[in-house]
């Protein structure tokens, strides 16, 4: 207990930044969130785009873990994975997911809750074509979430890999690729004094691209 107590007191930031000004936020989700994270890359947050991501099954047994948000605009917030994972099952059976990033620096938390779905193959290519070789071979031989029998068999058929396709373009595996999160409420938080923190929050509304925006206590 006392070990705990003692990292969240670490933890606990200085920084209160100016609150938020409803006034002042954008109209749209988007926009605002290129806005922090515009901040949180000038204020060198480490890792701004490190973002919780949590998944259901199809009995709503929930799963969380780390991925990189790749992109964001008006269609949603991208990233890339292993859709045989464990998070890719779950999103095959139940496409309801929700983001969060935290960005300590900033004392700043966006939450991000909506649905899930595949990036289009051309997309993955031309993102897969990108990565650095190695990242490649990785994705080639990496069966993500399944057991591995032991860390050596891992480098050898990534060493394997590496002789196959030595002298031609790594193909990105069928079951690698991007997902994006369609949101449906996006929150901002940010963290005040005395714990009188500030929450705005984005509804989707039944219009197209309409939201309407709210406060939250904290
Ligand atoms: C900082 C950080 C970034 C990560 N980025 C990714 C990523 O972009 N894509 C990915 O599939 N896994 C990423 N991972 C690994 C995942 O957290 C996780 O271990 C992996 O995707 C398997 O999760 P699953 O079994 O729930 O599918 C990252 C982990 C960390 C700590």
């Amino acid at each position: 207990m006392n070990s705990v107590r003692r990292t969240t007191s670490l933890l606990r930031n200085e920084y209160h930044g100016a609150g938020i000004d409803p006034g002042d936020f954008a109209e749209d989700p988007f926009l605002q969130f290129e806005r922090w994270m515009e901040d949180a890359i000038s204020h060198s947050v480490k890792e701004p785009n490190a973002v919780h991501l949590a998944t259901a099954d199809a009995e709503g047994r929930p799963s969380g873990r780390i991925v990189l948000l790749r992109d964001f605009s008006a269609k949603g917030f991208s990233f890339f994975t292993n859709y045989s994972s464990r998070k890719g099952e779950d999103l095959e059976q139940n496409n309801h997911a929700a983001m969060t990033f935290f960005w300590n620096e900033l004392y700043r938390q966006v939450r991000i809750v909506g649905k899930v779905y595949r990036l289009p193959a051309e997309e993955s290519d031309a993102y897969f074509r990108s990565r650095p070789r190695q990242s490649q071979i990785s994705a080639v031989v990496s069966q993500q979430s399944r057991e591995l029998e032991n860390r050596e068999m891992l480098e050898r058929m990534a060493t394997e890999a590496e002789e196959k396709y030595r002298d031609r373009p790594v193909p990105r595996p069928e079951n690698w690729g991007g997902y994006y999160l369609d949101p449906d409420h996006v929150e901002f938080w940010q963290g005040r004094e005395h714990r009188l923190h500030d929450r705005l929050q984005y509804i989707r509304t039944a219009s197209e691209g309409g939201w309407t925006i709210r406060l939250l206590y904290p």
